[in-house]
């Protein structure tokens, strides 16, 4: 059994909002798992639910071999850091770090190590006497850390503990989130809408959508082999550019065409035989969808042809916008690009590297090549 399970976990609000719809989860101890997903998920309601907060409408929650489905917040032996009030403004940052300690009854002297223990991990040690006031917002979230990992709680639950930093203080707190988690292998649950954030922390993502889970996997399974469309729109930056097409076979090559609109440009997938699975969904409606770093450019040759609209550089990669199928699709580029607005290309996609989606249910078609 593992360390954690969510089974068949539903929350529904007084108001008739069903907030989490019948989630399954399996956590592993010393895992880090994010919660990945748009505003309104039911990201917040799940942890809430795990703490002890929100009552469980349907289902269970097993921690450790217990059941604590019902279990008041106390007994849960969980640790909680929220997005906001992090820290209590009137206590000094001894003072908080302290505070879950005392009220767990702990001795002063065990006490007043810990909380020296958990500073230097932290490097909050010269601030123990300042008041969060007085400490920037980056020192602020670490001391707000250094407080739940003092408890040592069974698993610790973060619910967007970045999002009130700044861009680069974001970036550089979520390193020493990392480094922690090394340092102590705490099993932690950690919500964000923020995919790179994500992608940076978990040992596993789980895309949740509208109240359910749509895809659990490792960021690369997450990102590369998105199960739904869902995941391939939400995921990347900018996403996955996303088509209704046909597969159509003509000889011995396979393209894809858009049903209405610009019958022009066909999309040349490639040939028939080295694309069994493709080749299988002749005829048919798919959604067909292709990351912007996985586009080659090269000077028209005849395949694939398409000008250049936009050029977008961003320093390390160069974004290109132009029409495919009729539609606009971001091409991302390696490096500062010499392409030109209104260039001619041809463009190049490994087979591979396309993903197909059901046009009904949504979900990845497995090509089983
Ligand atoms: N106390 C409540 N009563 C009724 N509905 C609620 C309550 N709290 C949340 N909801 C609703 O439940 C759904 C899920 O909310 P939740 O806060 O879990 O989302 P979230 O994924 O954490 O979003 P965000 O990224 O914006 O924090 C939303 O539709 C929200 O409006
Ligand atoms: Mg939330």
């Amino acid at each position: 059994m593992s360390y954690l399970t969510l089974h068949a976990l539903k929350k529904t609000y007084p108001n008739g909002i069903t907030a989490v719809k019948d989630i399954d989860l399996e956590i592993e101890r010393g895992e880090f798992v994010v919660l990945l997903g748009p505003s309104g998920c039911g990201k917040t309601t799940t942890l809430r639910m795990l703490a002890g907060l929100e009552e469980v409408t349907k289902g269970s929650i097993v921690l450790d071999g217990r059941d604590i489905t019902h279990l008041p917040p106390r007994q849960r032996d969980i640790s909680m850091i929220f997005q906001s009030y992090a820290v209590w403004p009137h206590m000094t940052v001894a003072e908080n770090v302290a505070y879950p300690l005392k009220l767990r009854k702990m001795q002063k002297s065990d006490i007043a190590a810990k909380v020296q223990d958990v500073a230097k991990v932290c490097k909050i040690s010269d601030y123990l006497d300042r008041y969060p006031g007085q400490l920037s917002g980056g020192q602020r979230q670490r001391v707000a850390v250094a407080r739940a990992l003092a408890v040592n709680s069974k698993l610790s639950l973060m619910d967007e503990p970045l999002s009130n930093l700044d861009a680069k203080l974001r970036v550089s707190v979520r390193t020493f989130l990392k480094e922690i988690h090394r340092t102590t292998g705490a099993t932690t649950i950690f919500v964000t809408h923020d995919q790179s954030e994500a992608m940076a922390l978990a040992d596993r993502i789980v895309v949740m959508n509208e109240g359910s889970i749509e895809q659990v996997g490792s960021t690369r399974e997450i990102y590369n082999e998105c199960g739904s469309l869902f995941t391939a729109q939400f995921m990347g930056t900018p996403p996955a550019n996303i088509q209704k097409v046909v597969i159509h076979a003509e000889g011995a090559q396979l393209f894809a065409k858009a049903k209405e609109g610009s019958q022009a440009f066909s999309l040349y997938l490639g040939l028939t035989e080295a694309l069994p699975g493709m080749a299988r969904l002749a005829g048919k409606e798919v959604f067909l969808a292709v990351r912007p770093e996985n586009i080659r450019v090269s000077s028209p040759r005849g395949v694939n042809e398409t000008t250049v609209e936009i050029v977008e550089p961003q320093g390390a990669y160069t974004i290109l916008v132009t029409t495919v199928l009729g539609s606009e699709w971001k091409i991302m580029i390696e490096g500062d690009s010499d392409t030109k607005i209104g260039a001619h290309i041809s463009l190049d996609i490994d087979p591979r590297n396309i993903m197909l989606y059901d046009t009904e249910t949504k979900k990845r078609i497995n090509l089983g090549q």
